[in-house]
């Protein structure tokens, strides 16, 4: 390598180390990882493993110029980490594989080459550079491989040796960041799985099921992207929706069980769901938990000001509450609860349509029903026999 192209390297390198400390989606880092890889060696085609308990995981490729992750059962490929394998091999002694074309006949005998990661074809590489993901406790987390560099005529040739150890500093920078990553996913789910139970606890009271938490919650989420809301607020109310009912932790038994009708004294206690759910998110400092509360308190409001508790009326009810009204009638108009039967869907429509302006806001009904097919597909996946 010449001088101006070993700091041409290192530039990259650093813009590199850069850019990846800011990335805290997993998918977006190995994009980045991997086209940087490619950058630094002109390999055609770049793949991205990670260690799952004894295998690796293909989790992501780029070719030359598109990335794709792999989204269905088929296209997942789980490779052993066992030595008859070029990356088992990489991953259990913890080093760089550096295989050219001259090299690839005298594998055939030791490696299990057919199965062999994400080629097609292994017959047809130039070469392959396979660099193990190790972090700072030197936990190996993923294999990268390249394949097949080229020169600047675009001729395959071998990759070169002083390129190794810039790619052993770039995989040890992407092993810390994807741990980052995968630790701030964690979290993430973690923290949503907690809602949902949470959210679970008190549907379960109103003989509700899980599933009814998780519908409300995605066709909020549809809801809130036809209607137009960003990215990050269609999110907050994905995760702070299923907590609209968490005020029932609070109402005695003998009210939300009782199968005959309310007295207006009953009534009202049941009603203050909504308040005792604002009061259990009140004074949070988190931006999900005070969506939360709103959620909780207004999602009885409607439209025209005869909902409850506050009677409050048209832009005034916090858009949250007024997105969440409607996926959570129409979920209950679709299913079978304790006093009645579901609705058949187009009666379901009618039902929705007539209360435009009335219960509900007409700009975000009609967000609703832009997204319908979307909603439909959720409706159908997540309902069970709820009998
Ligand atoms: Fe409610
Ligand atoms: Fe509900």
């Amino acid at each position: 390598m010449t001088v101006s192209a070993s700091v041409d390297k290192l530039l990259q390198l650093i813009e590199f180390g850069i850019h990846i400390s800011g990335i805290k989606e997993l998918k977006q880092l190995m994009e980045k990882v991997l086209k940087t890889a490619q950058d630094l060696t002109y390999a055609k085609m770049a793949v991205f493993y990670l260690v799952t308990d004894d295998s690796l995981e293909l989790v992501a490729r780029r070719n030359t110029h598109t990335f794709h992750i792999p989204d269905n059962f088929h296209e997942k490929k789980l490779i052993p980490i066992s030595p008859n394998r070029l990356a088992g091999f990489c991953v259990l002694n913890s080093k760089i594989v550096n295989i050219s074309a001259a090299d690839r006949q005298g594998l055939v005998d030791t490696y299990d080459l057919e199965h062999e990661l994400g080629l097609l074809n292994l017959q047809l590489f130039h070469s392959m550079l396979l660099v193990p993901l190790i972090n700072q406790n030197r936990k190996i987390l993923g294999v990268l491989q390249l394949i097949d560099s080229t020169n600047n005529e675009g001729d395959f040739i071998p990759f070169s040796e002083s390129i190794i150890p810039v790619m052993e500093s770039l995989a040890s920078q992407s092993a810390v960041a994807i741990q980052n990553a995968q630790l701030s996913r964690d979290i993430t789910s973690t923290y949503y799985e907690t809602i949902f139970r949470l959210s679970l606890a008190a549907e379960c009271r109103d003989k509700e099921t899980a599933n009814h938490i998780f519908r409300v919650s995605s066709y909020s989420k549809i809801i809130a992207r036809y209607a137009g809301f960003t990215k990050s607020f269609q999110d907050m109310i994905q995760y702070s929706s299923p907590m609209h009912d968490v005020g029932k932790l609070g109402i005695p038994d003998s009210i939300l069980f009782k199968t005959g009708k309310l007295t207006p004294e009953e009534r009202i206690l049941m009603q203050s769901h909504t308040e005792i759910g604002w009061k259990i998110f009140e004074g949070s400092d988190y931006e999900i938990l005070q969506m939360a509360g709103r959620v909780a308190l207004s999602h009885h409001e409607k439209y025209d000001g005869s909902g409850y508790p506050k009677g409050l009326k048209g832009n005034i009810i916090p858009v949250e509450g007024r997105i969440v009204a409607i996926a959570d009638v129409f979920d209950a108009l679709c299913s079978i609860r304790r006093y009645k039967f579901s609705f058949p869907t187009d009666q379901v429509f009618m039902n929705l349509k007539s209360e435009t302006g009335h219960h509900f806001d007409p700009i975000l009904l009609n967000a609703f029903f832009m997204g319908l097919e979307e909603i439909l597909e959720v409706k159908k996946k997540y309902t069970v026999s709820e009998s």
